[in-house]
């Protein structure tokens, strides 16, 4: 059997890297997504996998990334939406939050997610069993957030967790229109993880964090689609279904 080609957005550092690494581990032959050329061929050549320019903020980026990708391979077997960023305002209040941080997020976060999706979809439906990954947060789970229980409570999830949110009714909104096709979408999260995204505070490694990505990336024909999903090890979440 051909080897799975699947295209990681963010993979230079953080749970994006590790998502390229795991899923290069598994036999499949991977293309490490990045914005900058110099840490993108860096973290590449790290792994051992090839390289993708592909800022998802930028049209021309997307499409030529899609161009090379249907160019050399003519399909892509899984496509992960890891790229994101988060950001706020002042003491991270909501009512500090300006307008200009809340469009950047979005722009990664949630638009970022749309381009990509819609120029590497067709690459996607050439593939036999296609699978779109969109690596989103508990921070985006209204079910979560808003649970006593939740061990960060006191964070407000600002645009950040809005951003994730809007991303899972986007996955959503994706499943219902592939269906009938062979392609699996869902969203999942990594947990609460140590990168650069939060000062390195998170409690799981970047290892751990990839999880639940690289799962969903190989989620079998009778898997779930349209599913918000961790790895099972997130110890205030039960099992691997996480609450919308
Ligand atoms: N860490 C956590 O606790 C946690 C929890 C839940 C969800 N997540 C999600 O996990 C994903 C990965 O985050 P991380 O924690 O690994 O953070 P990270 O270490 O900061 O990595 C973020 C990655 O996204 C890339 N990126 C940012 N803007 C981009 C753009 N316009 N185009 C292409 N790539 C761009 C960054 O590239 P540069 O190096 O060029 O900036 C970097 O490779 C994000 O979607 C995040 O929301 C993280």
């Amino acid at each position: 059997m051909e080897d799975k080609i699947a295209l990681i957005t963010g993979a230079n550092k953080g749970i994006g890297f590790e998502i390229a690494k795991g899923l290069a581990e598994r036999g499949v032959t991977v293309l490490a997504g990045a914005r900058s050329e110099e840490r993108g061929r860096k973290a590449a050549a790290e792994i051992g996998v090839g390289f993708l320019q592909l800022d998802v903020t930028e049209p021309d980026s997307v499409a030529n990334a899609a161009r090379q990708v249907a160019d050399r391979y003519g399909r892509l077997d899984i496509l992960v939406n890891n790229a994101g960023i988060a950001k706020a305002d002042g003491n991270w209040n909501t009512s500090e939050l300006t307008l200009a941080t809340a469009r950047k997020v979005f722009e990664v976060n949630f638009f970022g997610v749309i381009s990509v999706t819609n120029a590497f979809l067709p690459l996607v439906h050439r593939a036999e069993s296609g699978r779109i990954v969109n690596v989103s947060s508990e921070l985006g789970s209204l079910g979560t957030i808003t649970d006593p229980s939740f061990p960060f409570g006191d964070i407000q999830p600002g645009a950040y967790g809005a951003s994730k949110s809007a991303l899972n009714l986007l996955t959503v909104s994706y499943a219902k229109e592939l269906r009938d096709t062979p392609i699996k979408i869902n969203a999942v999260t990594p947990g609460y993880t140590a990168t650069d995204l939060n000062g390195n505070q998170g409690h799981r490694t970047p290892a751990e964090g990839a999880r639940s990505a690289i799962d969903a990336a190989l989620i079998g024909d009778d898997g779930p689609n349209g599913a918000f999903l961790s790895d099972g090890e997130i110890d205030f979440l039960e099992g691997v279904v996480v609450p919308w």
